[in-house]
């Protein structure tokens, strides 16, 4: 439906820090309208967004499809295991049909390389909605809540204390486009692959790696976690021993700024990663998070299908 390249939204650092810009700007005007009662239907009309999910879901699949909804569209559902896919149908074929059905593919699936073949293969945008190296949709509607209760997130600064997963990558990604600093402490065995940390290198970014958690965490205006087993890890007594003392808990909240907050991408696991105290203490932005996907979202499908000025 568009000439030329399709939009994808594959990875933050993908895409020119003023695009990130002014998709996150546009994704809190779409809110604000919301919340002001504008119940614009037009925008997305006749546009039909596919889904795939080969992992499980409650956020990402939710909010996408609420988002698509609201604005008019439509969405479907599919599942790689009831596609031929699962019959071994390649990527690149399966990319080249379903570009002459739906007008854009968002996929979560752990294989990133598979994400990277369909938007290769495929003339309509495609969304990735969690790989195993990154979440990008994600960190965009962390850094909006970010910047809903704390301000402009430029020169910045947020911790992250756990695994080196997925998120994290998305988040430093956003460190180098959105100009923030960033610090990381994981377990030194659960630390970023080579490729992160060479990202950091390369582009200068305000990223620093250390293990401890508290030396992190000091001063900063945002405490970040997510789950010790992402989907496609093994489950272990040793990873959960490598990162207890990661946790994110009242002690560790108390070595932040006063008025910082904590965000988490969700699902939770309290009792591991976050207390019950810090999930439903004042600081916690968790809910909001979950609600910016779907604001967040609605900017990236307009932007992916070059809809203008979505409301
Ligand atoms: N945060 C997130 O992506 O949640 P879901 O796995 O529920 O989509
Ligand atoms: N890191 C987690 C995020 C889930 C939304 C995972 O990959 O399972």
């Amino acid at each position: 439906s568009s000439n030329g390249a399709p939009r994808h939204f594959l990875d933050l650092d993908q895409l020119p820090a003023s695009e990130l810009r002014r998709i996150l700007d546009h994704g809190v005007e779409m809110k604000r309208a919301r919340a002001a009662g504008a119940r614009a239907k037009g925008p997305f009309e006749g546009r039909i967004l596919a889904m795939i999910f080969d992992k499980p879901s409650t956020r990402t699949r939710v909010s996408f499809d609420v988002a698509m909804r609201q604005l008019g569209g439509e969405t479907i559902m599919l599942t790689g295991a009831e596609m031929q896919l699962g019959r071994g149908e390649s990527i690149a074929d399966t990319a080249r049909v379903l570009s002459r059905y739906v007008d854009a593919i968002m996929i979560r699936t752990l294989d990133h390389e598979a994400v990277m073949e369909l938007a290769h293969y495929a003339t309509i945008p495609v969304i990735n909605g969690l790989t195993r190296l990154s979440h990008p949709c994600q960190v965009m509607a962390d850094v909006m809540t970010f910047e809903e209760r704390k301000g402009p997130i430029r020169d910045r600064t947020v911790a992250w204390s756990g695994d080196a997963n997925n998120v994290l990558a998305s988040w430093i990604h956003a460190a180098e486009r959105f100009d923030f600093s960033l610090r990381v402490a994981t377990p030194p065995e659960l630390a970023p692959r080579p490729a992160m940390t060479e990202f950091v290198q390369r582009t200068g970014a305000r990223v620093s790696f250390g293990h401890d958690p508290e030396a992190a965490v000091r001063g900063v205006d945002c405490v970040l976690t997510d789950t010790w087993v992402s989907m496609g890890d093994r489950e272990s007594a040793r990873r959960h021993n490598m990162l207890k003392s990661f946790q994110v808990n009242a002690q560790l909240m108390a070595l932040a700024a006063p008025d910082a907050i904590f965000m988490h991408c969700l699902p939770a696991h309290r009792g591991e990663e976050v207390t019950d105290e810090v999930m439903d203490g004042p600081q916690s932005a968790v809910f909001d998070e979950a609600e910016n996907r779907l604001h967040a979202q609605k900017s990236i499908l307009a932007w992916c299908l070059d809809s203008g000025t979505a409301a």
